[in-house]
């Protein structure tokens, strides 16, 4: 008899384990609708013996923007990774990620059957990046890409509404002349206008969450304002929740209603915007705010951090 390699075996069990789990503690209690869309409590992430997130907890409401702000290597994209089951199998994750189903099911993320997250994936928790070449495909033209985003979720959908909704999804982002760009080729685009058509590709589904991490670093500030314009647009008239995460407490204002302060893998401190920023409860907060330019920066006195580090 032929052996089964011991990794799918492993996996196999995993997953079987993880099913009977879900069935236990799916829910579905009209007398007890959350108001959250998303609840992570004591989320921990370890690689190889290493804690990167160290037990931390937010909720993030329907139509919500929480901001999660923090240094590079404070644990942000092992988050946002962790919440669509995304990291590699050797990290450590424990915890609880509690999802908002469309029937009032809550759903526990970490035991969710594989399958069960692949649907969530893309359709009601979507996901945009720093590089937008990373989620674009270089020799597809972009119509095409959008397109696939929707088939991916929505197969049966007919070809000439497929199109509309293509269209539709370019109109939404601002791309221009939409009937001529979507025979073309991500090369063909700018930095800002690739951003666009990753936002098109992760609102096609019309997802419930999107994870936005770090996704206006690379472009210009002019570039990157307008992208978070478009950002703030689609989540009013989507009624969209967002985790808007950046290393830049300054961009995190600009769209989140809520921001968590995270440093050394810890949330350090919650708040609204207007709290953080004018009453900041902790040192790093107010270092970060501190390192923050603004109108009012003074152009001959260095900024803290470069004060800080000595640079
Ligand atoms: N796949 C991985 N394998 C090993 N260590 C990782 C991995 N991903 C992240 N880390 C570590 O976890 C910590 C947090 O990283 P990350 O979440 O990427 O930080 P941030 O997004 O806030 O810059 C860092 O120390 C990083 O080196
Ligand atoms: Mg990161």
């Amino acid at each position: 008899m032929a052996k089964l390699p011991v990794d799918s075996v492993r996996t196999a069990f995993r997953e079987i384990v993880r099913a009977i789990r879900y069935a236990r503690r799916v829910s579905v209690d009209p007398q007890n609708v959350a108001s959250s869309l998303l609840a992570v409590k004591d989320l921990r992430i370890a690689f190889s013996g290493q804690e990167a997130v160290r037990g931390i907890s937010f909720d993030i409401a329907p139509g919500e923007t929480l901001g999660l702000v923090g240094e590079s290597g404070s644990g942000k994209s092992a988050t946002s990774l962790a919440l669509l089951r995304l990291l590699p199998p050797s990290a450590a994750i424990s915890g609880c990620i509690q999802f908002l189903r469309v029937d009032g099911a809550v759903e526990e993320l970490l035991s969710l059957p594989e399958e069960a997250m692949r649907r969530h994936r893309g359709q009601s928790i979507a996901m945009i990046f720093q590089e937008p070449m990373t989620a674009l495909n270089p020799v597809m033209k972009v119509g095409r890409q959008i397109a696939e985003a929707l088939l991916a979720h929505a197969p049966r959908t007919p070809r000439a509404q497929v199109r509309e909704r293509v269209l539709a999804a370019m109109r939404e982002v601002a791309l221009p002349d939409p009937e001529r760009r979507m025979e073309d080729y991500p090369h063909q685009f700018s930095g800002g206008q690739r951003q666009r058509i990753v936002i098109a590709m992760a609102l096609i589904c019309k997802p419930r969450l999107l994870i936005a991490d770090e996704c206006t670093t690379a472009l210009d500030v002019t570039v990157q304002a307008q992208i978070l314009e478009l950002l703030k647009t689609l989540k009013r008239e989507h009624n969209l929740s967002m985790l808007f995460i950046s290393h830049d407490l300054a961009v995190v204002a600009q769209v989140a209603d809520r921001v968590a302060v995270m440093r050394h893998g810890e949330i350090v401190e919650q708040g609204s915007v207007v709290q953080v920023l004018t009453r900041p409860q902790h040192d790093y907060t107010r270092n970060l705010l501190a390192s923050a330019p603004t109108m009012h920066t003074l152009r001959d006195r260095p900024l803290a951090t470069m004060v800080r580090s000595g640079v």
